[in-house]
């Protein structure tokens, strides 16, 4: 495995350093929801205005075409500010006059974060000139950005080829977690894989089914897969085109000795609603007007049995429809035993993915993960084996 420059290889003191976070944080009437990502970025900034550098942040908010007020990074900044303890200074364009007013402003130990980089098209366009007009305010590079290393952007990527480019200690963390998990693993493997539908995670299915020893499939996507195996299952959510794929998906994954685990039983309702009456039946059991929206107590039961051979777990994907009562309590009761085998020792969990981090926030036992990251598609992207381009630019070759 290749490796990184990192902050203990940095010389940060005195120098403009460009450091590129991910704000992209949920908003609810103009305030931060959740603040994670902000959190996740705060050791980083600290270590290097500590050591005298000048930080620039550089992020992007939503997906503006254009300038737009809307989606000013101002109110992430502020709360940063608010995260940090610290003065986050504001300048109203990442480049041009305004950017470089700015910057010559800052004493070593400055914070300042520059207006959301989308707002020039040039940025997902990752133009030569527009990474030029970046880097006239920056000595050296930084990404912390994990999850926006799937995008190939100026501020996600162009600007490691012409600046000194350097992993953050966020991105440092979630590529030594995430290798730990699936490049240099502790076998046994176990992976969870849950989520609505297969057809969005074909090729993480195919990537996993070579790396994975046991793969555990849960969410709606596994009713295509008990479908494809014959069974009834009523009118419950899956994507009856794909029942071929999903044939051909297990025939790999024999081919490739990982066994994959299905739901055995489940918690079947006839309306897709919190507290709807529900009955446990077993996967061949299940009557035409039901609809499956959790796995049962003998599915936790026998994945709890995996996971305690498993000695690295990997998670994406909630097993039922966790944001309905009582239809949480499959992903739930997963989740604390998967939380407490690894609060033992016995396992190194990962797990990531928006749906996967509320439903383990929702269980309660987020920070007794190993890891969880705070990535959507990028996490995605490096289940299915892609390099990441935020990432790959960051190698030393
Ligand atoms: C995210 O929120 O997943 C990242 O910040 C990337 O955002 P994007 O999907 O708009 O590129
Ligand atoms: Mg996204």
């Amino acid at each position: 495995m290749t490796t990184f420059r990192t902050l203990d290889t940095a010389d940060v003191s005195g120098k403009r350093v460009l450091l590129r976070v991910d704000l992209n944080v949920p908003m609810e009437n103009g305030k931060v929801s959740d603040a994670t990502r902000i959190e996740r970025v705060l050791p980083t900034i600290r270590e290097i205005a500590d050591k005298g550098g000048k930080v620039i942040l550089l992020a992007h908010f939503g997906r503006p075409k254009g300038p737009d007020p809307k989606e000013s990074l101002k109110p992430v900044a502020d709360e940063l500010a608010r995260h940090l303890g610290r003065p986050v200074g504001f300048a109203e364009d990442c480049i041009g006059p305004a950017a470089k007013a700015a910057v010559e402003t800052m004493r070593p130990g400055d914070v300042i974060c520059l207006e959301n980089t989308r707002f020039h098209m040039a940025e997902e366009r990752n133009e030569p000139d527009f990474v030029k007009a970046l880097a006239e305010n920056g000595d050296i590079w930084v990404n912390d950005a994990f999850s926006a290393a799937h995008r190939a952007h100026a501020t996600t990527e162009g600007l490691g080829h012409v600046l000194p480019a350097y992993a953050g200690r966020t991105m440092q963390a979630e590529v030594e977690a995430l290798s730990k998990a699936l490049e240099t693993p502790r076998k046994p493997v176990l992976a969870v894989v849950g989520g609505a539908k297969v057809s969005t995670k074909l090729d993480l299915l195919g990537n996993l089914v070579r790396k994975v020893d046991i793969l555990v499939i849960g969410g709606g996507m596994a009713n295509t897969f008990l479908a494809a195996q014959g069974k009834a299952i009523g009118k419950s959510l899956a994507e009856r085109d794909l029942l071929g794929t999903a044939t051909e998906i297990l025939a790999k994954a024999k081919d490739a000795g990982c066994e994959i685990v299905l739901p055995v039983d489940a918690v079947v309702a006839s309306e897709f609603k919190a507290n709807a009456p529900s009955r446990v039946v077993d996967v061949d059991a299940v009557g035409p007007d039901d609809m499956i929206l959790d796995i049962g107590p003998k599915s936790v039961e026998a994945v709890g049995e995996h996971l305690k051979r498993a000695r690295t777990l990997v998670w994406n994907g909630p097993f039922g429809a966790f944001e309905l009562t009582p239809f949480d309590a499959g992903t739930t009761a997963v989740a604390k035993q998967a939380a407490a085998l690894t609060k033992s020792g016995a396992l190194l969990s990962v797990a990531g993915g928006g749906d996967t981090v509320s439903a383990l926030n929702h269980a309660g036992v987020a920070d007794d993960f190993s890891y969880v990251s705070t990535a959507g598609g990028a996490f995605l992207e490096w289940l299915e084996g892609k390099p990441l381009p935020g990432v790959e630019v960051l190698r030393v070759r």
